[in-house]
């Protein structure tokens, strides 16, 4: 799905650079992806997925830490 229209950015995309990078952060993504660039009415659900990849990664550590 498209979160960024004037990039043409896809859910997918953030999600892979968040993982693949460890990027918590909003600027740490725009470090590697334009998102947000133009407009910036994707930035509040770019900010959100961020936030689904930092619980997705703290699930991770406490399951490899159990
Ligand atoms: S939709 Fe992302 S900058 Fe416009």
């Amino acid at each position: 799905m498209y979160v960024c229209l004037c990039e043409a950015i896809t859910d997918k995309q953030i999600r892979n650079v968040a993982r693949k990078y460890h990027v918590t952060s909003l600027k740490g993504l725009r470090q590697i992806l334009p998102v947000g660039r133009e407009c910036g009415k994707c930035i509040r659900q770019t900010r959100e997925i961020l936030q689904e990849e930092l619980r997705h990664l703290e699930e991770q550590c406490i399951e490899h830490v159990a």
